[in-house]
Formats: structure tokens, sequence, C-alpha cells
């Protein structure tokens, strides 16, 4: 038996996480029911996507298709498949804190937001944009933690005068991200390369910001990759961290392709892509991504209406592929139209293991 040392709890707005790590949100159906409770489960903070809960058990719960997609905001975010995910979730986790990843970019974000407080999410984590009027959706809910993500000092200098002066709130915890992450960046994709857009320069300033708004728990996010990562940030004052790309490489992982796909990857394979979204995304080549390099790539057609940048396939059609469609396709395992995110690490998983074995490893000495 290995000796535990001592990763404090994680503690937010009076939820007490016993070891310090929340597994990232990752959306199209990646960390759903099985991932994220299963992670609650092993005294992480298991956290579910919102995001394209349509495609949940083969579209179960989608009312209206057009195209063979769920039609519209209110089918590719089903209130009904995810109030099932959280209670799926809830089996394996009990009464443990549960999170929901709530990307502030989507169409309907606000009524998402309330969705996930009915289902039953303790805290919410919302990124891809800053999430100025969060709390209103929440008002029903005054023990619903919120947690916005940032990438720099500013942005959160911005929210917190924001809520403070609006809502008289601050952030219960917040995510700090660095350009190492998967999926969706907060940057520029040329700052992404930049030392001072990097997290190990970003945290410090952002320890430093948050001291002016009382005691906000910080988790540093995107490359952290084991127990030396997460004792570094911690260090620099982090109560914590997010982890997203090392659960791809679970069993418990809900997109089972993933199991596939990654111990076959290499560095190589990582490559940073326009998005509909209007941020850079990191992503495997493969699938859908391929298909554009040889001019194979399905047809836009825009059905779910997922994100409101993209403005019903404009954007889509400029970066050449639908966001909602194709990370769809992805949690179906569709190894050719899917779109596969993955953190710059991702090339290190070489083999698939147990959520627990991934926290066993990372909360002993
Ligand atoms: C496959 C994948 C999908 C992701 N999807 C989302 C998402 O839907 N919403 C979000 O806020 N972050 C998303 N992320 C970012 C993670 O939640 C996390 O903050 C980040 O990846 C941490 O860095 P790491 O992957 O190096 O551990 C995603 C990351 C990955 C790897």
């Amino acid at each position: 038996m290995q000796r535990k040392t001592t990763l404090p709890p994680l503690t937010i707005r009076g939820y007490t996480i016993p070891y310090p790590i929340v597994q990232g949100g990752m959306g199209v159906g990646i960390s759903w029911d099985e991932l994220a409770g299963t992670v609650s489960h092993e005294g992480g903070l298991g956290v579910i996507s919102a995001v394209g809960t349509g495609y949940y058990q083969n579209f179960a719960f989608v009312e209206k298709f057009a195209k063979n997609r769920p039609f519209e905001p209110q089918n590719f975010y089903s209130k009904t498949a995810l109030i099932e995910i959280f209670k799926n979730a809830r089996a394996r986790c009990g009464d443990a804190p549960l999170g929901a990843n709530v990307l502030y970019a989507i169409n309907d974000y606000g009524r998402v937001v309330h969705d996930a407080c009915v289902a039953g999410a303790n805290i919410i984590i919302t990124g891809a944009g800053l999430p100025t009027d969060m709390p209103e959706f929440t008002s029903d809910f005054p023990d619903v933690a919120l947690v916005p993500i940032v990438s720099s000092a500013r942005a959160l200098r911005i929210l917190c005068k924001r809520w403070n002066g609006r809502y008289k709130r601050i952030p219960d915890a917040v995510v700090v991200e660095g350009p190492l992450s998967g999926g969706h960046q907060g940057v520029m994709y040329e700052d992404c390369f930049k030392p001072e857009y990097q997290l190990e320069s970003v945290f410090p300033e952002v320890v430093k910001e948050a001291k002016n708004w009382g005691n906000i728990p910080l988790l540093a996010a995107g490359g952290i990759w084991d127990r030396a990562d997460i004792d570094r940030f911690m260090d620099m004052g982090a109560s914590g961290v997010q982890m997203a790309t090392r659960f791809l490489g679970t069993h418990e992982c809900d997109a089972k392709y993933y199991a596939k796909l990654m111990p076959t990857i290499s560095k190589d394979d990582i490559t940073l892509v326009k998005s509909p979204v209007g941020y850079p995304a990191r992503a495997i080549m493969h699938g859908v991504l391929q298909r554009l390099q040889e001019g194979t790539a399905p047809k836009i057609a825009c059905v779910s209406h997922c994100v409101q940048p993209c403005q019903r396939g404009v954007q889509a059609k400029i970066v050449g592929y639908c966001i909602a469609d194709r990370l769809g396709d992805g949690a179906l395992g569709d190894a050719t139209n899917g779109l596969y995110f993955t953190g710059a690490n991702g090339y290190r998983i070489d083999k698939i293991v147990s959520v627990k074995d991934i926290m066993n490893e990372l909360i002993c000495d």
C-alpha cells in the first residue's frame, strides 16, 4: 500500500471535494454519467458536459429531428437527457458533489444553466466566453456554486467587478486555463505559443488579482498531467487543478472511441484548428479534419443552431465543418466524420486505465 500524502480537500461554496482534482467537462458526450459519476465517486469532482445532450443514448430524448440531427437548441441541449445523465451519474456517486459544464457561447445558455440546476448540479463551470450574467440564471438555486474559466488576470478583474456590482457576488472558484488544454482555447491562435500566455506565466498574475477579491479558490488547468504538475501549481497558490485529457484514456470515458484512438496517436497528430465558435481548438488530425484536408468533408447544413458565434452555419462554412454535427459524430464513434478534441498531452496516453488508477496515482506519494 502506498503512503497517502496530504493533498488537501477542495472546498467550493461549502461543497467539500476530498481530493482537489476536478475533471474538466468534455463535450459532446465525453464526460457524461459514467466518467463524471465515477470521478466524483473516487473523491474528485466529476463534471458533466451539458453540450449536445440530445446525442445521449443514441438520441433517446430528442423530440424533433431534421436531417437526422437534433433540431434547434432545445433538442441539441436536451433538458430531459441532462436530467437522465445526472440521475445515472448519481447512481454512481450518491451525494458527492457533481458539476456541470455549460459553455457561455452556446445558444440557450441561461436556459441550460437553469436546467443543470434542476438536474441537480452542485457546481456550474462556464468557459468559452466571459459569463458576465451567469448569476442571473441560478437565482432560484442559491446553493449552486458558480465557477467561471478565465485565461488572464484581466478577465478575472472584469468579471468580479461586474458580478460584485450587479449581483453582490464573486465567483465561488475560478479555473485558470492555459493554452495546452483540450478543445477551445481562451486566447488567439498566435498567442497560444507565446511564453506570456502559458499557464506558468498567467497563473501568478491571477493569484495576485484574486487576492483583491477575498479568498477565491483557483484551479489550474491546461497540461496538468501528474502529481508533480499538481504540486507545482499548488505551491504557486492553486487550491486544486482541473484535468481533462488524462481522463480520455479511461475505461469510463463516455465516448468509447477515444479508448481506441488515444493509444495510437503521436505528438504530430495533435493540432490547433479554427472552429466556428471563434476560438482556436486543439484536436486530433483524424476523422473530419483529415476529410477536410482531402476535400471530402461532409456538407454543412445548420440544424442544431448550437453556438451563437457560428450564426447558423455562416462560420461553419468558413472553417469547413459544423461543430455540432462533427462532435456529435465523435460521440457516436464515427471514425470518418467525427471531430476529436484533445489536450497537448494526449499523445502521452499509451494504455487505457480506470479512473480509480489515475486518482490513486495522483493522490499517492
Ligand atoms: C476532448 C475535450 C473536450 C473538451 N470539451 C470542453 C467543453 O465542452 N467545455 C469546456 O469548458 N472545456 C472543454 N474542454 C477543456 C477541459 O475541460 C479542460 O479544462 C482542459 O482540457 C484541461 O487541460 P488538459 O486537458 O490538458 O488536462 C475539453 C477538453 C478536451 C480534452
